[in-house]
């Protein structure tokens, strides 16, 4: 195995074939499916084209499939027009005007249902309060609202008049905010009072004024939706109620024809480094993606019940709550809350009311939700459910069994799905009709996806288990298309790596034997012990497969010898040991690492906390550990932080 690249230690064998009774009643059949992967195969460009003509309801259907003449700004379907909230709605309203679109639950508990016919109303109205407030095609709308259905209103909305929206998740800051109004150069934004959370109320409004206190000067309108009805402060001339805004607009209006290439909206991520970058996305490409992910991974059924866990302020629920489900006639739950109010069996509890079928989540959620035990998943009638989903991270196998057995109480197959807010949608996992899966591994690419290994010569890794970059190797329609008013910076990031050959996903990853994939974490992250890379990701698994521990993150240190030390901060799940040390422990996790996967993996130092630092979206926060594991003081923002109590911990100050 050569030096240069990640090696993989992690061991799984455990296979789960497609179910029976989900093969028998899957939308795609066993041919249908080895079709798809086979005509992809023979002609990408073809076969997206054909999905594009058969998906999408066009209103000048398109002549060229893919312009790559400014290659890697590649143009999917570009001379073709079409709009996306028609594709969602309209479209619905021939056969099921009638159907739930819609379950919306507050975190207090109201309960709303809304049709695909009142939806419609609902976005019109709303499309045409924004005209009224002057937003045009192409201008850009900020949305910092709660998970409510408001908040899909007014992404649809966004879309019908072609203005590019940019959601800002609700948990964040008003220096956040303000950075994306003044990058995105936003004429309006929309936001609520507040919104209920962890039993709270999240103050949008007064956040929002702070943002707005200087600087923001294109910001004209600000729009509230009354959420919570608590007491706001309303500036004359810029702010109007959402009512306000919508007294007197009609719900008919006609959508707005853009070219598939209009962006339909703008995402901000942060990396490890730098400030944000504004991911745009487009309009047919991006919405022909969300499509057949929606059919092909989560065989969406017209009697579907789907519940994506994840905000608005995501890529995940763009994808998976605003557009996909609703462009395949789904029906979708909207919760506004946390899973732990008033009880951790929140999740369970809306799933066994509203008879949710396919249920979508992070690992972080079901690693949490697995540390509190089987109890109270088993208290409640989980028989509706049919297919689980995670996102986000890898899922340790542990968790992934525990899912299987536990939620899915052995029926439901997991679909582990590997994609960026980069890729817009679905890249790497299985169908689950057709696809064997194995816990921890996202399987293969979908059809249509061009995913491989490759070292740093931009070689495609053949040896199996061998760790290195991964990347795709076509465009895809609902690739990113450019960093926002920054073409450089998209440039730099994804492609000069390589050259502008390969789409760089910033992942490590590693195929084994039978050509599946296996993440190993971000390139960044990966630490190198006395020449041997290590993934971040197999380490913590096999922390993870400990009996006592819930969760771990796995950093480096500097080390004179070894290049760098493997520094683990463990969770447990009982108690904390007192002030933080148990060496008997310690010890007995090290040997466990050890025989896990080999001494080389083994802990330097282990340290103990109540929780690892988050960031809003779940991921953990590698860089400050890393910060903390050097000892160096902490210079990053931690405003952002899920739970900043927990800082002396991790320093081993408490
Ligand atoms: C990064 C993208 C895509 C929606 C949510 C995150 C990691 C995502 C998986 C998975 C292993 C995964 C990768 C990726 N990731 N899904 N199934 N297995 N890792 O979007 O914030 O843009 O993060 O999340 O590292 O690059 P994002």
């Amino acid at each position: 195995m050569s030096q240069d690249n990640i090696q993989s230690t992690l061991q799984e064998d455990r296979t789960f074939p497609p179910k029976h009774n989900f093969v028998n009643t899957a939308a795609l059949s066993v041919t249908s499916l080895e079709t798809l992967y086979a005509s992809a195969k023979q002609d990408n460009e073809l076969f997206w084209a054909e999905q594009a003509r058969q998906e999408l309801d066009w209103q000048h259907l398109f002549t060229t499939t893919l312009d790559d003449s400014k290659a890697p700004f590649y143009r999917w379907f570009h001379d073709g027009k079409l709009n996306v909230s028609y594709n969602c709605l309209d479209r619905q309203l021939k056969d099921h005007a009638d159907k739930t679109a819609i379950i919306f639950e507050g975190e207090p508990g109201d309960i709303e249902h809304i049709s695909y016919r009142v939806l419609h109303q609902r976005v019109c109205r709303f499309a045409n309060a924004l005209k009224n407030q002057d937003v045009k095609v192409g201008d850009r709308v900020i949305i910092y609202m709660p998970m409510i259905a408001e908040a899909v209103i007014a992404m649809q909305a966004c879309a019908r008049i072609g203005a590019i929206h940019s959601v800002v998740f609700g948990g964040f800051s008003a220096q956040s905010l303000k950075d994306r109004i003044e990058d995105t150069g936003a004429k309006v934004v929309i936001t609520a009072d507040g919104g209920h959370r962890g039993g709270k109320i999240i103050e949008l409004k007064a956040t929002t004024d702070l943002a707005l206190v200087e600087g923001c000067d294109n910001v004209k309108t600000v729009i509230i939706f009354k959420r919570t009805g608590h007491e706001v402060t309303l500036k004359p001339g810029r702010d109007i109620w959402w009512s306000d805004a919508e007294q007197g607009q009609t719900t008919d209006c006609e959508p707005e024809w853009l070219p598939a290439d209009h962006p339909l909206f703008l995402l901000y991520t942060s990396g490890s480094t730098g400030k944000p970058k504004g991911i745009q996305h487009s309009t047919g490409g991006y919405l022909l993606n969300a499509i057949t992910s929606m059919r092909w991974v989560f065989d969406i059924q017209a009697s579907d019940i789907f519940w994506c866990t994840a905000d608005v302020g995501w890529i995940t629920g763009h994808t998976y709550v605003a557009y996909g489900p609703l462009a395949t006639g789904a029906t979708i739950v909207i919760y506004e809350g946390v899973p732990t109010i008033p009880d951790a069996g929140r999740f369970w509890d809306i799933c066994q009311r509203h008879k949710v079928t396919t249920f979508y989540t992070a690992p972080t959620a079901i690693r949490a939700l697995m540390k509190i035990g089987d109890e109270i998943p088993n208290g409640y009638d989980l028989s509706s459910l049919r297919l689980l989903g995670t996102v986000g991270e890898p899922i340790n196998p542990k968790a992934w069994i525990w899912y299987h057995n536990i939620i899915g109480q052995q029926r439901c197959p997991i679909v582990d799905t590997w994609w960026q807010t980069e890729t817009g949608a679905h890249m790497i996992a299985p169908v689950p009709s057709f696809t064997i899966t194995k816990p921890g591994s996202c399987t293969k690419a979908l059809p249509g996806i061009d995913a491989a290994i490759v070292n740093e010569q931009g070689q495609e890794i053949t040896v199996a288990d061998e760790g290195g970059f991964l990347v795709i190797r076509k465009p895809w329609p609902s690739m990113m298309q450019t960093v926002w008013g920054d073409d450089q910076r998209y440039l730099d990031t994804y492609w000069d790596h390589f050259n502008g050959r390969y789409y760089l996903a910033g992942d490590s990853a590693r195929r084994d034997k039978d050509g599946y994939f296996w993440i190993m974490g971000r390139i960044d992250d990966v630490l190198n012990v006395s020449g041997h890379r290590l993934g971040t990701m197999e380490i913590e698994s096999a922390l993870v497969a400990h009996d006592n521990v819930s969760e771990a993150a796995v950093v480096g240190r500097p080390h004179d010898i070894k290049g760098e030390s493997i520094f683990a901060y463990v969770v447990l799940k009982g108690e904390r040991p007192t002030n933080g040390i148990d060496d008997q422990l310690t010890d007995e996790l090290r040997k466990w690492v050890a025989t896990q996967i080999g001494p080389i993996a083994k802990p330097d130092d282990i340290r103990y906390a109540d929780n690892l630092p988050k960031t809003r979206s779940g991921k953990i926060m590698r860089r400050l550990l890393r910060t903390i594991a050097k000892g160096e003081a902490i210079t990053q923002d931690t405003s952002t932080l899920e739970n900043e109590d927990i800082l002396p911990q991790l320093q081993g100050k408490a």
